[in-house]
């Protein structure tokens, strides 16, 4: 099966409304001669302009988290995936490690949020991997084990199907350091593994995306690795050179 690659940016919370503009003018620009689909995850409030702005063009408009709760009601502060895909959102980051360390999600609350965003109708990237002490204890698989079992047991067939994962070693993220490709495809070997185990079709389809410090120089070695279908890239998204630079490199 060929899987397309893809490369989806994740802006955390920068950007402004003029960032928005700038940027979706150059990437709307250079989409046409890239060989790859694209997505651009920016906080809430942007998601409308964005989707605006990359009407007409093979961009994907996403969004960084949502509620787990599909029924709208009493959530103070939460924001729906039917908002979100009112809005123009395609995609939508699921379980961060950022929103895992900080805001407490836990495997549940990352399976609850896929399926939301699923019913929705927008596709989950859903993030997974481990801490620097993890590897350093050689237990990078037993953790990747739990949080993809976590999917596979909780997660509807459809939502499996419509999900797009994103490896990201916490270690690698936004600090400079990325994994190394044999590194990177290792695990990514691995997670595919992990899902065939539970459907080889699925899993065979499924892209994995590598996320950690990924940049315009190391992007083409990483994607060498057969298993990697591209990458969600965090700080090197904010600029559209680099951003494209790293699409570039899917070759
Ligand atoms: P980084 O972030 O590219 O800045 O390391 C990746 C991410 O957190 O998704």
């Amino acid at each position: 099966m060929s899987r397309r690659s893809f490369i989806a940016g994740n802006w955390k919370m920068h950007g402004s409304a003029e960032h928005v503009e700038d940027f979706s003018r150059v990437l709307v620009d250079a989409a046409p001669s890239l060989n790859c689909d694209l997505a651009i995850c920016v906080p809430f409030v942007y998601v409308e302009r964005l989707a605006r702005l990359l009407e007409g063009s093979e961009i994907a408009p996403g969004a960084q988290n949502l509620s787990h709760s599909v029924e709208h009601g009493a959530h103070t502060g939460e924001i729906s995936g039917s908002m979100l895909a009112d809005c123009g959102a395609d995609y939508v980051i699921v379980g961060h490690s950022e929103r895992r360390e900080m805001h407490g999600e836990t495997d549940e609350v990352v399976v609850a949020k896929a399926e939301a965003a699923v019913a929705a109708g927008l596709r989950p990237i859903v993030c997974i991997g481990e801490s620097l002490d993890q590897r350093e204890a050689d237990k990078t698989e037993a953790v990747l084990k739990r949080q993809i079992s976590a999917l596979t047991s909780g997660c509807d067939r459809q939502t499996l199907e419509r999900m797009v994962l994103a490896y990201e070693p916490i270690w690698a993220i936004g600090t400079g350091r990325s994994a190394t490709p044999e590194q990177a495809q290792a695990v990514h070997e691995f997670v595919r593994t992990q899902f065939a185990d539970w459907d080889a079709t699925i899993a065979d389809s499924l892209p994995i995306l590598y996320g950690g410090s990924v940049k315009p120089d190391n992007a083409s070695a990483l994607f060498a690795g057969a298993d990697v279908d591209g990458a969600l890239v965090g700080g090197a998204s904010l600029k559209s050179d680099s951003f494209v630079g790293i699409a570039r490199a899917m070759g």
